[in-house]
């Protein structure tokens, strides 16, 4: 029998419950943390619980996970676990929402405690809705988007990409002087076209930073509607891009006066996979009937070997250490319907050519990873081209028209981030360096211990918006654009070439006396329009572009690669503990981590896994094979522990 109870009340009890629940939620996700790893951003309880009970809208937000996960704070939830005869404990809180099938016994918790949104919201999608039939078009208005959809484009991804955001050309012309031309075109998805700054879609994507790639799936940046249709570069249709056509000398370097880029309309001929183009590289039709793909490679492999004599990643390090990624899929025979699926792969070979397995390499590394597959690296080269060619034409945009007049001084107002990282400092570290040349040199553990040893020296890459050389990649400058849709930074680049492409156009226009398009907006141009109202108040580089910001997201960036790290490590450590427990693994020692603690790390070559290993002896060296068996794993804490097994 129940008492009515009061409106008050009634609100009372709703809001201990929900925060019961909350403070469940938040307990549920320490499991298995590490205590350093205090979430980056908040906001991850309302991936679960912003909701309406009972007419109260809950709204959840940063300080209220702040607050419950202070240990005050987790009374509610350690009251619950009590009365329901639970482990009081974040094992005992996350096993509880297991059981009531809130939460999924392979609940990504990394995920969750990172605070990244899960989905979008009602209104967000609606925005997204309504970008897509945003008719204005600032380019077609001031009539500098070039119609370039005669060019035959292709774009090669994965088989599982939707969100496609690049594609390529070759287009051959004649010169001046009668020789015959190529040039390369690279066209990246028009993000900024449904996404401008200032508009809600735009907000969408600051607030995330970055889609996040998950073995369970990925999260996009910004909602489906667009990113996988109306930006993405799709087959057959029309679509806005912002493409950059370049010639190479026969050295493989750029010539910069040849940069041309532009907001353009294209329409992709052909949407291929890597391994069909690996497959027509390999036949011959890549040379006959689609001799643009032989173009692109020839033209890839030039511009690899341009990098690698000038002492690029691949030529400081020309063996890689293969890496696994994994991917989930639905398996019905699994007990709990989860299929893992592990993947080998070296990201580049130094240039060789191993697009086909070499019988004559023995190696257990090359046993287990996929060689490199010539389309893949065609695809990096061409990218990596597209981010030094806009650094240089942008620096050529600078040194073009200084005679003087009004218009000159618009050539600064382009904003580029360069992304740099210095060259390896040998100072004070010869003894180190002499160790890794010993290494190369010694073909140590067919070359991974000089891989491995080889990161001490590699720098992180950094961004400023003068421009700096990239020593990893071998080159003068560099700058990310090619993922507008995947990478919010990448969106503002497009932003601010686009705003710079039509400032100009606009000086142009009134210099000649045209009438400028009434309706622009600071949006479109980056700064006031009435600016170019009368010419003594042109725009200054410090009233341009105030609304961006490049080292906006960075931090998100950092968390993203943290969670998709642990991710793919939980899942990888539940792959070995799903495999007879009595399995064997060849394995290679890579180096020594800590003398005293006799701590090495190890390399697995089949599971493409470098893992620590701790030896009962310190004399181990590096390149020793060994075979060991791997015991007491627990996916959830990211703890493994290797044996040696002896004969
Ligand atoms: C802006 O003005 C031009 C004419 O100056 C017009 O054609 C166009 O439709 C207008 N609207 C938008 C949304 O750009
Ligand atoms: C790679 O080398 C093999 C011969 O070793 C050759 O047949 C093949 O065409 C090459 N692949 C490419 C894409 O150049
Ligand atoms: C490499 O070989 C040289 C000479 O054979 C030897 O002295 C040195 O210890 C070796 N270094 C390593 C790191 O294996
Ligand atoms: C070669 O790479 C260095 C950075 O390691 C860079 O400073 C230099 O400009 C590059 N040279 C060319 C020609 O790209
Ligand atoms: C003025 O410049 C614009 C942009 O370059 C061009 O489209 C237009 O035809 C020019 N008009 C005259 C009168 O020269
Ligand atoms: C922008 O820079 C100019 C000259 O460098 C300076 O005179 C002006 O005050 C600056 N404006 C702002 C808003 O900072
Ligand atoms: C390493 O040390 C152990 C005993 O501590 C010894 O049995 C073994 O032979 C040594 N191995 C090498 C390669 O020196």
């Amino acid at each position: 029998m129940f008492a009515r109870i009061d409106k008050d009340t009634e609100s009372r009890i709703v809001l201990g419950a929900i925060m019961s629940l909350q403070s469940l939620f938040v307990l549920g996700m320490q499991y298995g943390a590490k205590a350093n790893s205090i979430p980056p951003v908040g906001g991850s309880v309302s991936n679960s619980m912003n909701s309406e009970i009972n007419g109260v809208i809950v709204k959840w937000d940063a300080s209220c996970t702040k607050k419950l996960k202070s240990e005050g704070n987790r009374i509610p939830a350690m009251n619950l676990l009590s009365e329901m005869k639970r482990k009081r404990s974040p094992q005992g809180a996350y096993d509880l929402l297991v059981s009531l099938g809130i939460w999924q016994a392979d609940e990504d918790l990394g995920l969750l405690r990172s605070g990244f949104q899960l989905r979008f919201d009602d209104s967000e999608i609606q925005s997204a809705k309504e970008a897509c039939s945003n008719m204005h078009d600032v380019d077609e208005l001031l009539n500098i988007r070039e119609d370039l959809s005669f060019q035959k484009v292709y774009t090669i991804d994965s088989a599982s990409t939707t969100e496609i955001d690049d594609g390529l050309s070759v287009e051959k012309f004649t010169k001046d002087d009668g020789s015959n031309g190529k040039r390369f075109w690279i066209h990246i998805a028009d993000g900024e076209r449904w996404a401008p700054p200032g508009s809600r879609v735009f907000d969408i994507a600051k607030q995330r930073a970055t889609s996040l790639y998950l073995p369970q799936g990925s999260i996009p940046m910004i909602p489906e509607i667009l990113c996988t249709e109306k930006m993405s570069l799709n087959a057959n249709a029309e679509k806005c891009s912002l493409s950059l056509g370049v010639e190479l000398a026969p050295d493989g370097s750029v010539i910069d006066s040849s940069i041309r880029m532009t907001a353009s309309t294209i329409k992709v001929s052909y949407r291929l996979t890597y391994d069909d183009v690996d497959e027509m590289l390999e036949d011959g039709i890549a040379y006959n009937e689609e001799w643009e793909l032989g173009e692109l490679f020839a033209a890839a492999k030039t511009r690899r070997d341009y990098r690698i004599r000038n002492g690029s990643a691949e030529a400081f390090v020309p063996t890689q250490i293969p890496q696994y990624s994994i991917s989930t899929y639905t398996d019905d025979v699994s007990h709990d319907n989860v299929g893992i699926a592990l993947n080998i792969q070296v990201s580049h070979n130094g240039g060789k050519n191993q697009s086909m397995v070499d019988c004559h390499d023995k190696s257990a590394t090359m046993t287990y990873a996929t060689p490199v597959s010539a389309a893949s690296m065609l695809v990096t080269e061409m990218m990596i081209l597209a981010g030094e060619a806009v650094g240089r034409w942008k620096m050529w945009e600078r040194k073009q028209n200084s005679h003087g007049c009004s218009q000159d001084h618009l050539r600064h107002l382009l904003r580029i981030p360069f992304r740099t990282q210095p060259s390896p400092d040998y100072r004070s570290r010869m003894r180190e360096k002499s160790i890794m040349e010993d290494l190369l040199n010694n073909d140590t553990g067919g070359g991974l211990c000089h891989a491995w040893y080889a990161r001490r020296f590699f720098s992180p890459a950094e961004i400023r918006e003068v421009p700096s050389p990239h020593s990893g990649l071998g080159i003068e400058c560099y700058t990310q654009w090619s993922s507008p849709i995947r990478r919010f930074g990448d969106l503002q680049v497009h932003a601010t070439i686009k705003r710079y492409l039509r400032r100009k156009r606009m000086m142009e226009m009134k210099l000649n006396g045209s009438t400028i398009p009434s309706n622009i907006t600071f949006n479109d141009i980056g700064c006031d329009p009435e600016l170019f109202a009368t010419e003594a108040t042109l725009p200054l580089l410090n009233m341009t572009d105030t609304d961006i910001d490049f080292t906006h997201g960075l931090a998100s960036l950092k968390a993203a690669r943290v969670v998709q790290r642990s991710s793919q490590t939980y899942w990888m450590l539940e792959f070995i503990r799903r495999i007879d427990r009595s399995k064997t693994f060849e394995a290679v020692i890579l180096g020594c981590r800590n003398p005293s603690r006799k701590q090495y790390m190890i390399y697995i070559h089949e599971l493409g896994l470098e893992w620590q290993y701790t030896s009962p002896v310190d004399n181990l060296t590096s390149g020793t094979r060994m075979v060991v068996k791997a015991t007491n794993i627990l996916p959830r804490n990211g703890q493994m522990t290797l044996v040696r097994v002896h004969f």
